[in-house]
């Protein structure tokens, strides 16, 4: 093992013999564009970008080709032979593309017995070690969490740009053994200890770990999660968008040729085998013209309204929300770049992809018996899955819970989501478009009941057991992501209703558009 102080900048200069340094998973040597090859520049091509190396000498070019080619080689045993100069090249170079390195932690006696590797994650992935005293406490940070993962145990945290392995037994241990504080001197009980320590340092550096130094008083360890934010809230966060994870993104289509779509249009469960059909009213355009409030009217009368009026909503108005809100308009099938059959409706939805449904539990409508039903977009029906009186009330009941018990609702809208018509397509974003989707459909549902001059509101909790219970879905397959109430309109609900206590622009719009949606339901 060849120690030089030419590694300070990627290593520091006392973790050497425990460090070996690595291509990161991806990195290649591109064939670079006409301008490179005329001139022997050497590019590098990454999951980030190509990097055209032009101002490395001709030797450091070729270290670094050698290196990147052997992919697994530790970058000091392609150096062992390489004149200072080519060295400070060559580790100048990669202290600026850090991001494209992976470094792994080995026995001090043994290079091949690896305990660790840290693996960037982003393009900007970057930390600076800082001297950790051995009586200091350490803990695995409240954002970290260890997976399986590629067939290793990898620890993972939304706050940082790197993901760790662990690969040794005594690695495993010291690091499981941080569930809660412990003083880095509790190293010396351990096998490796030397190589450990640089390990703690690096993972602490790269921010999975949280330190306190000795005069810290043990109840008053701080807690590492950022102020306000869940652990899950930041994982869900971090994954689902671009930035701070390496896995695949986007329409990927990574089932593509192996596990065939989702049908566009699901067929109706019946889950306690009832099945009965029930066509539903389909307005006519003239009439709903003739009586829809304006865009302007309906957007500002709009509210939450979580009372329901005397008589029950009908099951006309059930048909005609359905109809407007959630139909099927028209069918296309796959095209190259949409390689699955998509629907159009009423509200917009990532991917053309519509994979929620409708499921709608019925205590109060006239001409509709209780029971639990499911929308069938294409042929505009109602079909009952569950009369079970028991689930009615749980669904209903669990609504009212919602709105903190004010609301005995006419109808429960359980939104669920055939995740796999998403995931089929879309990695990493399949669930965040998901609930974007409800966010679209909810607003739709507001507009039309509010233009029909029903009772609507979209309530932020629900209990997917219980939903997949009531439709006999299986939890995984088709879960609940959404609820919304509709009941008949209480009229006086709408009078009291608060805009807040201080107007400030336009305010007396929403007076004006209440009066009208008023007027005309007269
Ligand atoms: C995503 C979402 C979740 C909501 N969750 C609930 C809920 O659980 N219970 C409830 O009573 N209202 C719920 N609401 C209604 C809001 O409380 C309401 O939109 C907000 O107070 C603004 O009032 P407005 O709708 O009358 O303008 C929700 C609304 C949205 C959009």
């Amino acid at each position: 093992m060849i120690v030089s102080d030419t590694r300070a900048g990627v290593l520091s200069t006392h973790d050497d013999g425990v460090q070996s340094i690595r291509p990161r998973a991806g990195l290649i040597v591109a064939s670079g564009d006409d301008d490179d090859v005329a001139s022997g520049r050497l590019c590098l091509e990454s999951p980030w970008g190509r990097y055209a190396l032009g101002s490395m000498s001709q030797a450091a070019q070729e270290a670094l080709t050698v290196w990147v080619r052997a992919g697994g080689e530790d970058l000091d045993s392609v150096l062992a032979s390489a004149t200072e100069p080519v060295r400070r090249q060559v580790f100048g170079t990669l202290h600026r593309l850090r991001h494209l390195v992976t470094r792994t932690f080995h026995s001090l006696s043994d290079g091949s017995r690896v305990h660790a590797g840290l693996q960037p994650l982003t393009a900007t992935a970057s930390y600076t070690v800082d001297g950790l005293t051995d009586e200091g406490l350490v803990r695995l940070a409240d954002s970290s969490y260890l997976r399986s993962y590629q067939g290793a145990l990898v620890l993972e945290s939304p706050l940082t740009a790197h993901r760790a392995a662990l690969y040794s037994a005594t690695a495993r241990q010291w690091l499981t053994s941080l569930a809660d504080w412990r003083p880095l001197c509790e190293l010396d009980g351990f096998d490796a200890a030397a190589e450990l320590r640089v390990l703690t340092k690096h993972l602490h550096a790269a921010g999975f770990l949280a330190y306190e130094p000795a005069s810290s008083e043990p109840g008053a360890l701080a807690a590492s999660m950022p102020e306000m934010w869940s652990f899950h809230d930041l994982l869900f966060h971090s994954r689902s968008r671009f930035g701070r994870h390496d896995y695949p993104f986007g329409a990927t289509f990574a089932h593509l040729g192996t596990v065939p779509p989702e049908p566009a249009v699901r067929v109706s469960p019946t889950a306690d085998g009832a099945g009965a059909r029930i066509p539903l009213y389909r307005p006519d355009w003239d009439t709903v013209m003739e009586r829809d409030p304006s865009l302007t009217v309906a957007l500002e009368g709009r509210t939450s309204r979580r009372k329901s009026g005397a008589q029950p909503l009908s099951v006309r108005q059930l048909g005609e929300f359905l109809y407007r809100v959630g139909r099927i308009r028209g069918f296309s099938p796959p095209v190259p770049g949409v390689p699955y059959e998509t629907t159009s409706r009423p509200y917009p939805g990532g991917g053309a992809a519509y994979e929620l449904e409708l499921y709608a539990t019925v205590t109060r409508c006239s001409g509709l018996a209780s029971g639990i039903y499911h929308y069938d977009p294409d042929r505009h029906e109602l079909v009952q899955i569950n009369k079970d009186p028991r689930l009615v009330e749980a669904v209903s009941h669990a609504a009212q819970i919602a709105t903190g018990g004010t609301a005995e609702p006419d109808v429960v809208f359980s939104v669920t989501s055939r995740m796999r018509r998403l995931s089929w397509k879309y990695e990493s974003m399949a669930y965040a478009t998901t609930l974007k989707n409800v966010g679209a459909l909810y607003q739709t549902m507001y507009l039309v009941g509010t233009a029909m001059r029903l009772a609507p509101c979209a309530l932020g909790s629900g209990n997917a057991d219980l939903v997949a219970e009531a439709t006999g879905n299986d939890y995984l397959y088709e879960c609940s992501v959404g609820e919304f109430i509709l009941s008949s309109l209480d009229p006086a609900e709408g009078k009291t209703t608060s805009i807040g206590a201080r107007d400030v622009n336009s305010a007396d719009w929403v007076r004006r558009a209440r009066a009208l949606l008023e007027d005309e339901s007269q």
